[in-house]
């Protein structure tokens, strides 16, 4: 049973490769959709045909073009919001993760204190790190962060000790984009409210791969990327429930977030305009809630499904090859996995499967602090997406050997 079902996931994953264009015209295997993943065509006419179609600049004009625009918008907003069971009004539109959390940080910058504290997960990417170091700088407030065990698996006893009254956000990733942990953000939020702290998760590499429901997470705001999504790039989400957006002040001043401007001062729009200064990318919102449509379409619990069986078989490859070191030790990772070949540098490999046309990621991939937490400060970084399949991890781990062989000179 548990066979049919696996050989079924494998077909599943080759057939879907079709529908994207450049899987198919390249002859490349590319294990690297944690950093952006490949567009299917109906995205990619979803694009093309707006521009043909109906392009005039949102919220601004009368004619027939605007309206279609305007609307096309709108309803993209509601596909975004329905994704991730949440309501229109709490959907600010901006152009990644990285500016979704920017925009809360540099908000929180202006409404902490000295004595306030900020709580981060040492496992966080940049761009949900150094915003909150650096809100931290400029408020005075203090910047504490909780580990995680040799597993990968956060430090929930770290966490309860360095969680008090005093912090005012807990900031934290839901799938590690170097340990491919899910971590336990409902658990999180449910003990960051009972001290009074908000929330932030920072969705960017759980959203395309995970069902993710805002309501059950219980999270004040949640940060994601279209482009991690099969959408296009220069487009992102912030969630936040709608007292938590409420609370921020505007993050960028200019047309269409304002209410009245006069010479003595500007009174600002409702969220979720408030966060749209100035054109937004709009174009790119309709083929963000296209690239929704088409997972939807095949559904998440079967991507989410696909994806487990493709990591744990991975894994199981990856760990009789001899040499591995896995960041984070636990195999219960989900489409993400980190690691490194003892004594060679990551990048000789990474150049190795380049001229055998297979995609990954090396370096610190943009977290420092896991890295050097697990004192590897670098590393090769294979990760999933639903068009991957067996074949994909047999070509890559053929290669991988191949590599380490020539490398090692025997
Ligand atoms: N944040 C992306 C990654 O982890 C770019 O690769």
């Amino acid at each position: 049973m548990i066979h049919l079902k696996n050989m079924w996931m494998n077909g599943w994953g080759s057939m879907l490769k079709e529908d994207f264009p450049l899987l198919l015209k390249e002859p490349i295997v590319y294990l690297d959709s944690a950093a952006s993943a490949q567009k299917p065509q109906t995205v990619l006419e979803s694009i093309d045909s707006f521009y043909r179609s109906s392009y005039a600049n949102i919220h601004r004009g009368q004619c027939s073009l605007a309206v279609r625009a305007t609307e096309a918008y709108e309803n993209a907003r509601r596909t975004v919001a329905d994704f991730i069971h949440a309501n229109t009004n709490e959907i600010v539109f901006t152009k990644g993760t990285t500016e979704s959390i920017n925009l809360i940080a540099s908000g929180y910058a202006q409404l902490l204190y000295p004595g306030d504290e900020v709580l981060v997960c040492i496992a966080e990417h940049h761009a949900d790190f150094v915003p909150w170091q650096q809100a931290c700088l400029r408020s005075g407030a203090t910047f504490k962060v909780f580990d995680v065990l040799p597993s990968g698996k956060i430090d929930l006893a770290d966490f309860q000790a360095k969680l008090s009254h005093k912090t005012k956000i807990v900031a934290m990733t839901h799938i590690s984009n170097v340990l491919g942990m899910i971590n336990p953000v409902r658990k999180i939020s449910e003990l960051a409210h009972q001290v009074g702290a908000k929330v932030l998760i920072d969705g960017a590499q759980s959203i395309a791969h995970i069902p993710v429901d805002i309501k059950d997470i219980d999270c004040d705001f949640l940060a994601f990327s279209g482009h991690k999504l099969y959408g296009p790039t220069g487009i992102g989400v912030l969630y936040g429930k709608k007292e938590a957006l409420e609370s921020l002040p505007p993050y960028q001043f200019g047309g269409d977030m304002i209410r009245r401007v006069t010479v003595e001062g500007t009174t600002f729009a409702d969220v979720p305009a408030r966060f749209e200064a100035g054109t937004t990318p709009f174009v790119e919102t309709v083929g963000l809630a296209e690239a929704i449509r088409y997972v939807q379409r095949i559904g998440m619990e079967k991507i989410a499904d696909h994806e487990r069986f493709l990591t744990r078989n991975f894994l199981d490859q990856l760990q009789a090859v001899s040499g591995v070191l896995l960041v984070g030790e636990s195999n219960e990772k989900h489409g993400i996995v980190s690691f490194n070949i003892k004594d060679i540098h990551p990048a000789d490999i990474a150049f190795a499967l380049a001229q055998e046309h297979i995609c990954v990621r090396v370096g610190h991939h943009c977290a420092m602090p896991i890295h050097h937490r697990f004192g590897q400060e670098l590393s090769l970084r294979v990760s999933f997406g639903l068009y991957n399949d067996e074949s994909d991890i047999s070509v890559f781990v053929n290669a991988l050997k191949k590599a380490i062989t020539l490398l090692r000179g025997n």
